[in-house]
C-alpha cells in the first residue's frame, strides 16, 4: 500500500508548470525533501526509453537506396537522412546519444519494431542484410546503454525477409526467422539468453524489470497484409500464452505491459484495419477481459510512425493506455523522436511521457518537445489510465486547443493535415462542418474496432452531423473500395489510395466525385498518376488535402 501512495505524493509534489513547458528536471530530489524517514520513495520512480521505427538503411547514400525519389548528390551531405527518406543507421546513433545524455537514470530502454529499411527486396540479399540490420541498430543502441536491460526483439513488418513475411510454424520447435534474429539480438547484448530461449518458437517472450512483466508479442502474423496468408485460430498459440501469462501475473499482484509493433485497430493515414478480424476479437476478449485486461498497465505499439493514443470499445476497470510512439524514420513526414517514460515502479502505471524530437537537417538537434501530462489537462494523480484517454478523445473532437497541441505533435510538430482541422474563427458554416465530420474520422481511428465497426463509427457520425451529406453519393461504398485497392501495391501506394478515398468520403467536389468513380472502375493506376502527386506534397508541405487538390 505504501508504494501506491508514495507514487501518489510525488506525482503530487511535482510542480505544476504552463501547458508546453518542458519537462522539470530533478522531480525525485525535489520530491525526496519532502519525505519522512523510511520512505525509499525515488526508487519506485523509474524512467526507460521508448525508441521505435528507425527503419535503418545501411545503403543509404548508395545506388540501391530507399530513398528513390531524391538523387544520390541531394543525400550525400545529408548523414542523417531527408525528410520522407529512410535515415542512414546514423540517425539512431544520434537519437541514442541524446536519449543517453538526458539526466534521468533509465532503467531499461525498449524498442517496437521495424528496425529495417523499406524496400528490403532492392538490397543485395534480403535474409543477409535485415537479419544484420537488426543486430547493427540494437548493437548502435546497446553501445550508448551498456549496463541496462535492452527490451527488443517485436518485429515489425519490415523486419523480415519480405515485407509482412512471416512463415507460421506453429507445429515446430523453432522457426528459423527467430532464431536467427534472436541470435543477432543476443549477439548485440540486446537479448537475454532467457528469451531466447521463449523467442525461438513464436518470436514473443516474457521480460522482467523489477516487479514490471512486459510480455512482448509478435503482431505481423495478424495482420491484414500478412503473408503468407494462413489463418490459423491461434498462430504459434499466442493468445493462449498471453491469457496464461496475465492470469499468473493476476494470480500475482503483478501489472503487466503489453508491447509489440502493429497495433490493434485502424491506422489514421487512410482509416483502414491493422489487424485481421478475426485476430482482433480474439485479441480483445483477453484484454477487455475484466480479470485479465485489469492488470494490463500499459500497450505499447509502434508501426504508425504517429505519437497517437488508441481506446478499447469496453475497457475493463483500472486498464491502462494504449500508446503508439512516433517514429526514428521521418520516411512518412513526421520529424524523427522518442520518448522518456517515467513510471511507478511498484503499480506499473506510466506516470508521464516526454518527447524529444530533432529537425531532420545536417546537424541533428535534439530537444525535449513536449511532456504529456503538462500539455494535456485532466490525468490522475496516480497515473495514466484509459478512462482519461477517452475523455481527451472527446476534447479532440471540439477541435479547439487540445486538439492544435494534439495535432501538432502528431507529427512531432512536422506541418501535417490533421492541423488543418482546427476550428477557426472566419469558418463558415460548410468547412466547420467538413472539419468536424474529418475530426469524426479521425476519432473513430482511436477505436480500437475492425474496418466494419470504424464505418458504422464514422456513418453515425454523418448522420448526426450532417443528415443529408451522402445523398449524393450512395452508389459508393468507401469501405468497399478501400477493400478493393489490389495488395500488390507498395505500402505508400496503398496508402496514398486510402487516404484519397478517405478524402473524398467527406468532400463533396467533383474532383472527390472523379476519385470514387477510378476506384469504382479499379483504374488504381490512373488514379494515383492523377492525384498521388497531392497527397505527396500535401505531406510534404503540411498542406490540406482539400487545398492541394482543388487549389482551394
Ligand atoms: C548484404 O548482403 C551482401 C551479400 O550477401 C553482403 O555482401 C553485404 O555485406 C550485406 N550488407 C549488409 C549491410 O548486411
Ligand atoms: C546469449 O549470449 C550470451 C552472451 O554472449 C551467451 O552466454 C548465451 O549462450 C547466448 N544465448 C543463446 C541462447 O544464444
Ligand atoms: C517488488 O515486490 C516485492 C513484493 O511485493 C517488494 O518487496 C519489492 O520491494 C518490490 N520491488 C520493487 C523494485 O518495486
Ligand atoms: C498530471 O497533472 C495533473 C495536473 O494537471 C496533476 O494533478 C497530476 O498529479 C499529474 N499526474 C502525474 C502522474 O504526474
Amino acid at each position: 500500500m505504501l508504494w501506491i501512495r508514495v507514487c501518489w505524493l510525488l506525482a503530487w509534489n511535482v510542480p505544476q508548470r504552463a501547458a508546453g513547458a518542458t519537462c522539470q528536471q530533478n522531480v525525485d530530489s525535489t520530491a525526496l525533501l519532502q519525505l519522512k524517514p523510511g520512505d525509499t520513495v525515488s526508487s519506485d520512480i523509474g524512467y526507460f526509453v521508448w525508441m521505435t521505427d528507425l527503419h535503418g538503411d545501411p545503403y543509404y547514400a548508395t545506388g540501391i537506396r530507399q530513398c528513390r525519389k531524391r538523387s544520390l548528390h541531394a543525400l550525400k551531405d545529408q548523414t542523417f537522412g531527408l525528410m520522407g527518406c529512410d535515415p542512414p543507421i546514423a540517425l539512431g546513433w544520434s537519437a541514442a546519444s541524446a536519449a543517453q545524455a538526458t539526466e534521468q537514470p533509465k532503467a531499461f530502454l525498449l524498442y517496437t519494431g521495424d528496425f529495417s529499411r523499406h524496400t528490403m527486396n532492392l538490397m543485395p540479399n534480403t535474409h543477409a542484410n535485415v537479419s544484420n540490420i537488426i543486430g547493427d541498430v540494437a548493437s548502435v543502441f546497446k553501445a550508448h546503454f551498456p549496463k541496462i536491460p535492452i527490451v527488443m526483439g517485436a518485429l515489425g513488418n519490415d523486419d523480415g525477409p519480405q515485407n509482412y513475411f512471416q512463415t507460421i510454424t506453429s507445429d515446430e520447435p523453432a522457426n528459423d526467422w527467430f532464431v536467427l534474429v534472436g541470435a543477432k539480438l543476443n549477439s548485440s547484448w540486446s537479448m537475454t539468453s532467457d528469451a531466447v530461449k521463449q523467442y525461438r518458437y513464436g518470436g514473443y517472450f516474457e521480460a522482467r524489470v523489477g516487479n514490471l512483466t512486459l510480455l512482448s508479442i509478435t503482431t505481423v502474423i495478424y495482420s491484414v497484409r500478412h503473408q503468407p496468408t494462413q489463418l490459423e485460430e491461434d498462430p504459434f498459440s499466442q493468445f493462449a500464452w498471453l491469457s496464461s501469462r496475465l492470469k499468473e501475473a493476476a494470480n500475482e499482484g503483478r501489472s503487466v505491459w503489453i508491447v509489440g509493433h502493429i497495433p490493434p485497430g485502424i491506422e489514421t493515414f487512410g482509416y483502414t484495419q491493422l489487424w485481421h478480424p478475426m485476430y482482433l476479437s480474439r485479441y480483445l476478449e483477453i484484454v477487455q477481459d475484466s480479470l485479465l485486461g485489469s492488470v494490463i498497465a500499459a500497450q505499447l505499439f509502434g508501426h504508425v510512425h504517429k505519437d497517437e493514443f488508441r481506446i478499447l470499445p469496453n475497457p475493463p476497470p483500472g486498464a491502462g493506455p494504449i500508446l503508439l510512439s512516433s517514429a526514428l524514420s521521418p520516411v512518412y513526414y513526421n520529424n524523427p523522436a522518442f520518448k522518456l517514460v517515467k513510471y511507478c515502479k511498484s503499480t506499473g502505471k506510466l506516470l508521464d511521457l516526454e518527447t524529444f524530437f530533432s529537425k531532420v537537417a545536417e546537424q541533428l538537434d535534439w530537444q525535449s518537445g513536449y511532456c504529456l501530462n503538462s500539455t494535456f489537462p485532466g490525468f490522475g494523480a496516480d497515473g495514466l489510465v484509459m478512462e482519461d484517454f477517452l475523455r481527451l478523445r472527446d476534447k479532440l473532437l471540439l477541435g479547439l486547443e487540445d486538439f492544435e497541441k494534439y495535432a501538432k505533435w502528431y507529427t512531432s510538430d512536422y506541418p501535417a493535415d490533421l492541423s488543418h482541422l482546427a476550428c477557426k474563427d472566419d469558418d463558415t458554416v460548410d468547412s466547420a462542418r467538413s472539419k468536424l465530420l474529418r475530426r469524426h474520422q479521425y476519432g473513430c481511428g482511436l477505436l480500437v474496432q475492425n474496418q466494419e465497426d470504424y464505418q458504422r463509427c464514422f456513418d453515425r457520425a454523418i448522420a448526426s452531423i450532417s443528415t443529408q451529406h451522402h445523398a449524393a453519393q450512395p452508389m459508393f461504398s468507401v469501405a468497399r473500395l478501400l477493400e478493393s485497392i489490389p495488395k500488390e501495391f507498395e505500402d505508400i501506394e496503398t496508402f496514398r489510395l486510402s487516404k484519397l478515398l478517405r478524402w473524398a468520403e467527406v468532400a463533396k467536389t467533383q474532383e472527390a466525385l472523379e476519385v470514387l468513380n477510378l476506384a469504382y472502375r479499379s483504374l488504381w493506376e490512373e488514379l494515383l498518376q492523377k492525384f498521388g502527386p497531392a497527397v505527396e506534397r500535401a505531406l510534404e508541405t503540411g498542406g490540406s488535402l482539400d487545398s492541394e487538390i482543388s487549389g482551394r
